[in-house]
C-alpha cells in the first residue's frame, strides 16, 4: 500500500488494527456491517469479509454454527468472487442464541485456503418474539420537555446457581442510562437514539455478566426526556409531537450454568423514586443539564421513597439496534484558559466540536453553583458568542456536593462548542481541571486525503469535523442551536462524501428505515427524518431534500453493494416520485414549495426549474435502481417519465441560446442531470464558465444544491483547471475563505463570518454544518480518481486528474474489498503516480498522461482499456500536453 507518505493530521478514529499480520485469507468478518453484534435480529443476516494475501477468489464457503452446538448453515462451495452482502440461507435462527461463523475461500488457482481465524459471532435477541417478561414502565404521566429525569430501581437476589451469561435488553421513550451494582452499563450514550417513534424504537443489548455478584444486586435506571420529549419535537411541527409518556422497558436475562434461565423484567416490580429528587434536576437536549451533586444516592434513598412503578403500554414496535452507537470518541484538553473581567473564565479547545465538558472541582464547596455556557465563537471583545444558538440555552449548571474532589460530565446533554464560559468556579481554573469530551456515532475512519496545499488539507479536516459533529445517532444539520434535526437535503448532498470518510452503512441504513417510516400518506418524503410531524402540512415534497429517499439508498448500493435496501424501499421511492409528478394537477413544470438552492448568496434559481430538474434526475435514478434489482418493466416506465420531464424542462427553461435562467445552479442541474439537447451543452458550459471566471472573478454563487455539482460538472466538461482554480481561491465566497478565517469545521453560510460584515444572519448561522463539506467527494473521485462504482469496489476505476495547481496529492479509501490508494506527485517534467489495487478486485485505469516506459507487470492494455490486477504500482508519466 502506498501510504508511507501519508501523514494524516487528523486521527479522529484509528483504523482497526490488522489482527493477524501473517494470516492469508478472509479478515474483517462482519454481520449486517457490525463486528460481533449482540441482539442482532435480522432473520437473514448478510455476511462480509475481505481478503489479505489472496489476490483472487474462485469460490467461497461460509459455516454458521450455534455456539457449542449444531451447524446451522454450510453454504457449501459457491463459485464466485463475492465477499460482500452474502445472505444467510440456513436453518431459521433462534432467539437469544449465539452463533459463530467462519469463512474459507479457494484462490484463483483453485487452492483451498485456511478457515478464517478471527473471532466471528453474532447473538440474536428477541428476533420478533414478544417481550413477554416485561411491561413498559412509566414515571410521571404526560410528556414534558423539562421533567427532572426519573430514577427507577430494582433490587434482586441471585440464586446460588452460577450465572453463565447475563444480557440486559433495554429501551425507552426518552433516553436512559442503567447502572448495575453502581457501574454504568455499556459505553454508549443517549440510548436508545432517535427513530421514528410513531412506529418504532430500538433496543440495546448489553453483556452484563461481569457486573453481577452473588446475593443482593441492584439495578438503577435513569430516564430523561431525550428526543422523545425534547423541544426538538416542537419546532418544524404543527404541535403534534410524539404522544406517549416517558417510559422504559427492559429485560435482564440470566442464563445459569445448569441450563436454566430467569428473566427480571420491567413492570410493577420496579420502583420509582418519589418525588424525582435525584441529582440530575433537568436535562434537555437544546438547553443542557442541571446537576446537584449533594443529592447523592445515599441522601435521596434516606429522604424519599421508592414506590411501585406504573406498568403501561405503548403501540410502538421495539426493533433491534441496527445502527451504530454514539460514544465518547476523544477527550481533548483546552488550548487556553483565560480569566475575564467579572471573574468568568473562557476556555478554548481550539476545535469546534460536538460533545460536552468534563471537569474536576476541588472542594468541598457544597452549594456552590458552576455555570458553563457553550459557544462556537467569541465576540470581538473576547466574550462568548451565543447569539447563533437562538433559543437553545446550551448551559450546564453544576451545584457542588460534599466531596473533596468531584468530577462531572453531563449525562443526557450534548452541545456544539469550541469555547466555554465558566462562572462560579471556586478558585482558579487550570487547564487540567477541564476537558472536552467529543461525542459522535462511532464509525471507523475509511478515507484520508492529503495534498501540497495546506489550506486544502485543513478544509478536508474541517469536513471530517463537520461529519463527526453531525453524526449523532442521526445525520443532523448542526449540533448547537435549537434545531439539530435530520434534514434530508443536507444528508442527500453529503452522504457520498461521508461514505468515503467513514464506514457508515449501518448508520445510514437505520436512518433510511426511519425516513421510509416517516413517508407521508401522499407519498412525500419529509424534509427532516425522523420527522416528529405526521401530517404533510409543513413537509411537502421538497426538491433536493426529499430526494434523499432515492439518493442515499443508491449510494449504499454503490459503496457497499447493498441491494436489499433498494428492494425494501423501491415501492416507496416510486410512490414519492408519483407524488411529485402528480403535484400541480399533474402539469409540468413541477411547482412545489421547497427550499430552492438554499443559502445561495445572490443568485436564486427558480423553484420550478430546480424541482423539474430534480424530478427528471430522480426518474433516471429510479430506472437504474429498478434495473439493479431486476424490476426491468418499472425501469422502462421510469425512463419514459424521465424523458417526459426532461422534455418539459427543455420546453420551459431553454431557448435558442441556452437556459432561460442564468445562474450557476441552473446550468449545473441541467448539465448534471443531462437535461439539455446536445447543441445547447457547449453553450451552457460556456455560460457557466463565463459566469464563474469573468462575471464573478473566480467565485461561486451557489447554495446547498448547486455547490456539490460545481467541481464535478466543470471537470466532466473539460474544465478541470478551472475547477482547481475555483476550489483553491481563498477569497469570499469560496470553500477556502472560512479556512483563512480560522474555521475548524464547515460553516453553514459562505458568509457566516466575514471580515467586512462580521457575523452573518443571527437567525441561522451555524459554524458546524456539514453540507458544504460535500466538496470532499471530489478529492477522492477526481483529484485522486477513486471512482464510485456500483458493486462495493469489486471492480472500480482509477482516473486521477492532477490539474496544474497542486504539486502532489494522495487519497486512501478503505473500500469493502480492501484499501485503495492513489498518490501522484510532480517530479520535474514528469508525474509519478503510485496506486494500489486490493486483493480480489480489478481496476480500470485511466492514465493521467503517457507512461515513460512499458506498463508494469499486472497491468494490461487491451483495445484501449487498461486494467490493473491486485498489487502496488508506481508509474512515471509525461503529463498531457495542454
Ligand atoms: C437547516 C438546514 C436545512 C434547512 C432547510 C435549516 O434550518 O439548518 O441545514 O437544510 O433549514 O431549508
Amino acid at each position: 500500500m502506498v501510504t508511507a507518505a501519508l501523514s494524516p493530521t487528523i486521527h479522529l478514529v484509528e483504523q482497526p488494527p490488522m489482527s493477524h499480520p501473517h494470516f492469508h485469507g478472509p479478515v474483517q468478518l462482519r454481520v449486517e456491517y457490525l463486528q460481533n453484534p449482540l441482539g442482532m435480529d435480522e432473520p437473514r443476516p448478510r455476511f462480509s469479509y475481505r481478503l489479505v494475501g489472496v489476490p483472487s477468489q474462485r469460490a467461497r464457503r461460509i459455516q454458521v454454527r450455534e455456539a457449542g452446538g449444531a451447524l446451522a448453515w454450510d453454504s457449501g462451495w459457491i463459485e464466485d468472487a463475492l465477499s460482500q452482502q452474502i445472505e444467510y440461507d440456513g436453518d431459521a435462527l433462534r432467539p437469544f442464541t449465539r452463533y459463530e461463523w467462519r469463512v474459507q475461500v479457494k484462490d484463483g488457482a483453485g487452492r483451498i485456503g485456511a478457515w478464517s481465524e478471527e473471532e466471528a459471532w453474532f447473538e440474536t435477541g428477541f428476533l420478533g418474539t414478544p417481550w413477554a417478561d416485561s411491561a413498559w414502565t412509566a414515571g410521571t404521566p404526560g410528556p414534558s420537555a423539562s421533567f427532572p429525569p426519573q430514577i427507577f430501581r430494582r433490587r434482586f437476589t441471585l440464586p446460588r446457581r452460577k450465572v453463565r451469561a447475563a444480557r440486559l435488553y433495554a429501551t425507552a421513550l426518552g433516553v436512559y442510562q442503567v447502572e448495575l451494582n453502581d457501574q454504568v452499563v455499556g459505553d454508549d450514550v443517549l440510548a436508545p437514539g432517535w427513530t421514528d417513534y410513531f412506529h418504532r424504537v430500538q433496543y440495546q443489548a448489553y453483556d452484563v455478566t461481569a457486573l453481577l455478584k452473588p446475593g443482593e444486586n441492584s439495578l438503577y435506571l435513569t430516564l430523561a426526556a431525550g428526543w422523545h420529549h425534547g423541544r426538538n419535537t416542537q419546532i418544524w411541527t404543527v404541535g403534534t409531537a410524539y404522544r406517549h409518556d416517558a417510559m422504559f422497558r427492559c429485560e435482564l436475562h440470566l442464563h445459569f450454568a445448569d441450563g436454566t434461565r430467569q428473566v427480571i423484567g420491567s413492570g410493577p416490580d420496579f420502583n420509582r423514586l418519589e418525588p424525582a429528587c435525584g441529582p440530575i434536576r433537568k436535562s434537555e437536549l437544546y438547553d443542557g443539564e442541571a446537576y446537584e451533586a449533594w443529592r447523592t444516592r445515599k441522601w435521596y434513598e434516606a429522604v424519599a421513597h421508592f414506590t411501585p412503578a406504573r406498568a403501561t403500554d405503548a403501540d410502538v414496535a421495539i426493533t433491534w439496534n441496527s445502527g451504530a452507537p454514539v460514544r465518547r470518541l476523544q477527550t481533548r484538553p483546552p488550548v487556553a484558559v483565560a480569566r475575564r473581567p467579572g471573574g468568568v473564565w473562557i476556555v478554548d479547545f481550539g476545535q469546534n466540536l460536538t460533545g460536552r465538558e468534563r471537569f474536576t472541582v476541588h472542594g468541598p464547596c457544597r452549594g456552590a453553583t458552576i455555570v458553563v455556557r457553550h459557544g462556537e465563537m467569541l465576540n470581538p471583545d473576547g466574550s462568548l458568542y451565543t447569539a447563533n444558538l437562538r433559543s437553545a440555552d446550551a448551559t450546564t449548571r453544576y451545584t457542588c456536593g460534599d466531596d473533596a474532589e468531584e468530577t462531572y460530565e453531563p449525562v443526557f446533554a450534548f452541545y456544539g462548542f469550541r469555547y466555554l464560559e465558566i462562572s462560579g468556579w471556586p478558585g482558579r481554573l487550570r487547564k487540567r481541571d477541564i476537558a472536552a469530551v467529543v461525542l459522535s456515532t462511532d464509525l471507523p475512519r475509511t478515507g484520508l486525503f492529503q495534498c501540497s496545499e495546506p489550506l486544502l488539507n485543513r478544509l478536508f479536516e474541517n469536513t471530517g469535523w463537520g461529519l463527526r459533529s453531525n453524526f449523532l445517532d442521526i445525520p443532523t444539520d448542526c449540533p448547537q442551536r435549537d434545531e439539530r434535526l435530520g434534514w434530508t437535503g443536507d444528508t442527500q448532498v453529503f452522504c457520498n462524501t461521508a461514505t468515503f470518510c467513514v464506514h457508515a452503512p449501518a448508520f445510514y441504513t437505520k436512518w433510511v428505515t426511519d425516513l421510509n417510516l416517516c413517508q407521508k400518506d401522499n407519498g412525500a418524503y419529509p424534509a427532516v427524518s425522523p420527522c416528529p410531524e405526521p401530517s404533510s402540512a409543513i413537509h411537502p415534497p421538497a426538491a433536493g431534500w426529499s430526494d434523499a429517499g432515492l439518493v442515499v439508498p443508491w449510494n449504499l448500493y454503490c459503496k457497499y453493494g447493498d441491494r436489499r435496501i433498494l428492494e425494501r424501499h423501491f415501492d416507496q421511492m416510486r410512490a414519492y416520485l408519483a407524488c411529485v409528478r402528480g403535484s400541480n394537477g399533474g402539469r409540468l413544470p413541477v411547482e412545489t414549495a421547497h427550499y430552492g438552492d438554499w443559502l445561495n448568496l445572490d443568485a436564486p434559481t427558480s423553484k420550478p426549474l430546480i424541482a423539474t430538474a430534480y424530478l427528471a434526475g430522480m426518474y433516471q435514478l429510479l430506472a437504474r435502481i429498478a434495473d439493479a434489482i431486476g424490476r426491468h418493466a418499472e425501469a422502462g416506465d421510469a425512463r419514459r417519465h424521465a424523458a417526459e420531464v426532461r422534455d418539459a424542462f427543455r420546453k420551459c427553461f431553454t431557448d435558442r441560446d441556452g437556459l432561460t435562467e442564468a445562474t450557476q445552479t441552473a446550468a449545473l442541474l441541467a448539465l448534471h442531470f443531462d437535461l439539455l439537447p446536445a447543441r445547447l451543452v457547449p453553450k451552457v458550459v460556456a455560460a457557466l464558465v463565463h459566469d464563474i471566471r469573468d462575471n464573478r472573478s473566480l467565485h461561486l454563487s451557489t447554495g446547498f444544491l448547486g455547490t456539490p455539482l460545481l467541481l464535478p460538472v466543470l471537470a466532466r466538461h473539460g474544465h478541470v483547471d478551472l475547477a482547481y482554480d475555483l476550489l483553491l481561491q481563498t477569497t469570499y465566497p469560496g470553500w477556502l475563505y472560512p479556512v483563512t478565517q480560522g474555521a475548524t469545521t464547515m460553516w453553514e453560510r459562505w458568509n457566516s463570518f466575514t471580515l467586512d460584515g462580521g457575523f452573518g444572519d443571527l437567525h441561522m448561522n451555524s459554524f458546524n454544518h456539514y453540507a458544504y463539506g460535500a466538496v470532499a467527494e471530489w478529492f477522492f473521485e477526481t483529484i485522486a480518481g477513486i471512482s464510485a462504482p456500483v458493486d462495493a469496489y469489486h471492480h472500480f476505476t482509477l482516473a486521477p486528474q492532477p490539474g496544474r495547481r497542486l504539486e502532489h496529492a494522495q487519497a486512501v479509501f478503505l473500500s469493502p474489498y480492501g484499501p485503495i490508494s492513489s498518490a501522484w506527485r510532480r517530479v520535474k517534467d514528469r508525474l509519478q503516480w503510485d496506486f494500489s489495487v486490493p486483493d480480489n478486485t480489478t481496476a480500470a485505469i485511466v492514465l493521467p498522461g503517457t507512461p515513460d516506459r512499458p506498463l508494469p507487470k499486472g497491468i494490461t492494455s487491451r483495445n484501449g482499456t487498461v486494467t490493473a490486477t491486485p498489487g502496488d504500482y508506481s508509474i512515471t508519466l509525461f503529463p498531457p500536453e495542454k
